[in-house]
């Protein structure tokens, strides 16, 4: 990044160029030619790693790495590294990335990154006084916790505190762990079990189990952005017209169980999609997503979108987001590791923040679809190709196909083999 001009996401045109222009265009900004070369299939993941990685390995199944543009966060661009199967993702996150640009791109914050690791206690007499104990030998706890990750200390982070809280027969102790740039699943795990036998001896009750919550609220992320009316046209709808669809949208995912989880899966589209191509656990952010919908005991859209007294539509976003930079599988496999770098974020924090608005402009692209022509308009376009494939054409054959499929409203396999039969 040093020394090199730092790349616009502003890129109009990109999606029309082939794929190796649209890689050389990349070389202008910050990738290098050994990202590029990781990113190609059996370099980004190498059958030597993966038997590495995972038991019984025979192979490595690929995604297509799109790159989200018109990202704008914090005043800083961002090429957003989005590896996705489904069609439409990276052109929707895109396209709401730009009409968020136009009113200013979007404003992110971070908590503090902190992680909870869980031990319970069954059996526990007097968990009154048994609470009493724990948290007057905090100290003794921390100090064991921190004795098995010494570098996590050095490294500015370690454990920081615990906090107690009732069970039916006994109660749980959490144990908040700052792990600086890494997910730190592992580390936490590591410390839970050590401290486990202190625990016991503390409380006098037996201890059971010990793992890291993966519900990481003292980890979260928020996206935020505030949309002018005229940036929010859609053929044959006006601004204000737009605008109001999507906050009616969210009142509806509000009020509807069925809508939310959808709204919610829109949103996920794109989180996941960066989730994955850097390498991070993406069961851990689904599962703490949908913790976070139903925080208050009733499942909610993760996002909410209103009107502010100028007229302007205001969406935001909070979600727990443990996602590292380092540590773990992250950086693991050449492929996330040129993800991570081509996205041009310094650290964790930084990367759950960049997370959270793609998660954001994603739900602002559905719903924008949703409240005016709806999804399968532009989705069938990109669908298409998709179809074309599946039916067995390859090369110029495949836009050929798509395009005629999408002409007769046929987008299905069978429409395509005979489209591509009689071409061939
Ligand atoms: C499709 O993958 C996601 C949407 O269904 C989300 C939504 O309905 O908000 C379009």
């Amino acid at each position: 990044m040093q020394g090199q001009m730092r790349l616009t996401s502003r890129l109009p045109g990109f999606h029309r160029l082939d794929l190796a222009h649209r890689r050389q265009w990349l070389l202008k900004g910050e990738a290098k030619a050994e990202d590029l070369e990781a990113l190609e299939p059996g370099r980004a993941l190498g059958l030597e790693t993966a038997d590495k990685m995972v038991e019984n390995a025979v192979g490595v199944i690929s995604l297509p790495l799109g790159i989200g543009l018109n990202f704008q966060i914090n005043g800083r661009d961002h090429l957003v590294p989005m590896a996705v199967e489904e069609p439409s993702v990276v052109a929707s996150a895109s396209h709401a990335a730009r009409i968020v640009r136009q009113s200013g791109g979007f404003q992110t914050e971070a908590t503090n990154r902190e992680m909870i690791g869980q031990v319970e206690v069954r059996t526990c007499v007097n968990p009154a006084t048994a609470k009493v104990s724990l948290l007057r030998h905090e100290a003794e706890i921390l100090a064991v916790a921190d004795s098995v990750h010494p570098t996590m200390r050095a490294r500015g982070g370690g454990a920081r505190a615990i906090s107690v809280h009732p069970l039916p027969d006994g109660l749980v102790v959490h144990l908040i762990v700052d792990t600086c740039d890494a997910m730190g699943a592992n580390t936490v795990n590591t410390m839970v079990e050590a401290i486990a036998p202190l625990i016991s001896d503390l409380t006098g009750g037996r201890v059971g189990l010990r793992i890291l919550s993966n519900y990481t609220d003292s980890c979260l992320a928020r996206a935020r952005c505030v949309i002018a009316p005229a940036h929010l046209t859609a053929p044959g709808f006006s601004g204000p017209e737009v605008r109001d669809g999507i906050v009616q949208a969210t009142l509806f995912a509000g009020a509807d169980f069925h809508r939310a989880v959808t709204h919610n899966k829109g949103v996920m589209n794109g989180v996941d999609a960066v989730v994955i191509a850097t390498g991070n656990d993406w069961r851990a952010i689904e599962a703490a997503a949908h913790g976070h919908a139903c925080r208050t005991g009733r499942y909610r859209p993760l996002t909410t979108w209103d009107v502010d007294l100028d007229g302007n539509l205001v969406g935001s976003l909070e979600l727990p987001m443990p996602v590292g930079s380092v540590g773990g599988s992250v950086g693991l496999t050449p492929g996330t590791r040129a993800a991570l770098r081509l996205c041009g974020v310094e650290g964790a924090q930084e990367l759950a923040q960049l997370i959270v608005a793609v998660g954001l402009a994603q739900n602002l692209g559905a719903l924008k679809a949703l409240a005016t022509h709806g999804i399968q308009h532009g989705h069938m376009a990109l669908h298409a190709r998709s179809v074309a494939l599946a039916a067995g054409a390859q090369g110029e054959l495949v836009e050929r196909v798509a395009q005629e499929i999408v002409r007769l409203g046929e987008v299905r396999v069978s429409a395509a083999r005979e489209i591509l039969a009689r071409l061939t």
